[in-house]
C-alpha cells in the first residue's frame, strides 16, 4: 500500500477501509510515514469529513497504538466522565465523590492544564500533600478501597494521537470534528472504563462555541464510544461564562467541596447530579435517571458524598483538615474588586477572557513550563442575568499582586451590560445517547 493513494482516495471524497486507516496510523506513528504526507491526509480528512466507520477505525487505531490501561481488577462497572474543557470548572471534584458515595467506582486518570486554569491534577494539588502520581496497583487498590482515585496519566496511551494532534495543531487541521472526536475517544478508551459520559460544553469559553457544532461532536464521539462497545453519553452544558462562582484552583476545590456539603450554586450543582445521574443509569446502579439523581441527592445531604471527597483526599496524602476547614487552603495575598462601571443587567460575560485573567494572575499556565500558584484566581460576584449599580463589583481578584492591570483591564472586557433584563442562559442544551 501507498500513503500516496491513501491520499488521494481521501482527497477526492472517498472511504477509507480498515485497512487504509491502520496503515496511515501504524505508519505515522512508527515514523515510516513522514509528517508531510500525515499533513495531507489530515488536510483531506479536514474537507471531506469522515463516515462513522471511518471514525471509529481511526479511533480503535490510535487505541491500539500504545497501551491501554485494564481495570478488570477493579469490582463493578466502571464509568468515566470526560469534559471538554470550560471555564470554573470543577465538576469531576463533584461528580467523583458523589457517584463513589454510592458505589460505583472511578477510576479517574487525569491531565494537567494549559491555558487558562490549571487542569484537573493542578486543582487537586492545591491541597497540601495530595500525591497524584501512584503506582497501578496502588491506583486500583484505593478504587477498590475507596471506590475512588485521581491519577496522572500513566504508560503510554494513544501515542498516535499525541504525535498527530501536535501536527494538526500547526497545520491548520484541528478542527475537524472527526479528528476532534477520534482524538478525544481515544485517550478515553485506551483508559479502560466500561462507559462514558462526556459533558460537551457550548458557547464563548467552549472549544466549541456554537450548539450546533458542540451537538454534533457530540454525536461523533457517542457513535464511536458505542461502535467500541463502551455505552456513551453526552451532555450539552453550556459555557457562556464560567461554571459556578469560581475560577482558578484552590478556590475550585472550595467551591467543589462546599457543593458537596449542601451548597445551593445552582448551575454547578444541577450540572454535576445530571452528570452524576448519567454516571450511575450507565454503570447499571439504577434502573432510571430520576431514581440515581434522588438517590445521589440524598447522598448530598446525609454526608456520605463530602465523606466520600475526605476518603479521596486521605488515601492520595492530602492534608484533609484543608477540606474540613476550607479556609486553610491557599489563599491570595489580596482581594482586588473589578467593579461596574454603570447600572444595568449583565447580558453577556466572555468566559474565555475570565479565564483569560485568571491565568494572567498566575493560576493557569501560559507555557508548559509554568508554575501554577495555587491560591490565585477569581470569584464572580454577578453572573449572566443579574442586575447591578454602578459600583458594585463584576468579580473579586484573589491576587499576589496589590492592582493586576492586566487581569483588571480583561475581566471589564468580559462584561457586558445592557439597560434590558435578559434571562439566565440554558444550563443543559441536548443529551445524545
Ligand atoms: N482535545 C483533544 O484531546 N483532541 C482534539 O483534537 C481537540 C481537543
Amino acid at each position: 500500500m501507498r500513503m500516496y493513494d491513501v491520499i488521494v482516495k481521501k482527497r477526492d471524497g472517498g472511504e477509507l477501509t480498515k485497512e487504509e486507516i491502520q496503515f496511515f496510523v501504524e505508519g505515522y506513528t512508527k515514523g515510516d510515514i513522514p509528517d508531510y504526507q500525515a499533513s495531507a491526509l489530515t488536510m483531506a480528512i479536514y474537507f471531506q469529513g469522515m463516515t462513522q466507520e471511518e471514525t471509529a477505525t481511526l479511533t480503535k487505531a490510535m487505541v491500539d497504538s500504545g497501551e491501554t490501561i485494564d481495570l478488570s481488577e477493579i469490582d463493578g462497572k466502571k464509568v468515566d466522565k470526560h469534559s471538554t474543557g470550560g471555564v470554573g470548572d470543577k465538576v469531576t471534584f463533584i461528580v467523583g465523590p458523589l457517584v463513589a458515595s454510592i458505589g460505583i467506582p472511578v477510576a479517574k486518570m487525569s491531565g494537567r492544564g494549559l491555558g487558562h486554569t490549571g487542569g484537573t491534577l493542578d486543582k487537586l494539588e492545591s491541597v497540601k500533600g495530595l500525591e497524584i502520581e501512584m503506582s497501578k496497583e496502588k491506583f486500583i487498590e484505593n478504587v477498590n478501597k475507596f471506590k475512588l482515585a485521581v491519577a496522572g496519566q500513566t504508560g503510554n496511551l494513544a501515542p498516535a494521537d499525541k504525535k498527530l494532534y501536535a501536527l494538526r495543531d500547526v497545520t491548520g487541521t484541528v478542527n475537524s470534528l472527526p479528528l476532534i472526536a477520534g482524538s478525544i475517544m481515544s485517550k478515553k478508551i485506551a483508559s479502560g472504563a466500561d462507559s462514558i459520559v462526556l459533558d460537551v460544553k457550548t458557547g464563548t469559553g467552549a472549544f466549541m462555541k456554537t450548539l450546533e457544532d458542540s451537538e454534533a461532536l457530540a454525536r461523533e464521539m457517542v457513535n464511536i464510544g458505542n461502535n467500541l462497545g463502551r455505552k456513551t453519553v453526552a451532555v450539552i452544558s453550556d459555557m457562556n461564562q464560567p461554571l459556578g462562582y469560581e475560577v482558578g484552583n484552590a478556590n475550585e476545590i472550595k467551591e467543589a467541596a462546599e457543593i458537596l456539603q449542601g451548597s445551593p450554586v445552582e448551575d454547578l450543582r444541577t450540572l454535576s447530579l445530571e452528570i452524576a445521574s448519567h454516571m450511575a443509569v450507565l454503570a447499571e446502579k439504577f434502573p432510571s435517571y430520576e431514581d440515581a439523581y434522588e438517590a445521589l441527592e440524598a447522598n448530598i445531604e446525609n454526608g456520605k458524598a463530602f465523606q466520600s471527597l475526605r476518603n479521596l483526599i486521605e488515601a492520595q496524602g492530602g492534608d484533609v483538615s484543608m477540606i474540613d476547614d476550607l479556609s486553610k487552603l491557599p489563599q491570595a495575598k489580596y482581594q482586588v474588586e473589578v467593579k461596574a462601571d454603570k447600572d444595568g443587567f449583565v447580558s453577556a460575560i466572555d468566559a474565555e477572557s475570565i479565564g483569560v485573567a485568571a491565568m494572567y494572575l498566575g493560576a493557569g499556565r501560559a507555557t508548559k513550563d509554568d508554575e501554577i500558584n495555587h491560591g490565585v484566581g477569581i470569584t464572580m460576584k454577578k453572573k449572566i442575568g443579574d442586575s447591578v449599580k454602578g459600583g458594585e463589583p463584576l468579580v473579586v481578584l484573589l491576587s499576589d499582586d496589590e492592582q493586576p492591570e492586566d487581569s483588571i483591564q480583561k475581566v471589564q472586557q468580559a462584561y457586558t451590560i445592557s439597560n434590558e433584563k435578559v434571562e439566565k442562559p440554558t444550563l443543559i442544551h441536548n443529551i445524545i445517547k
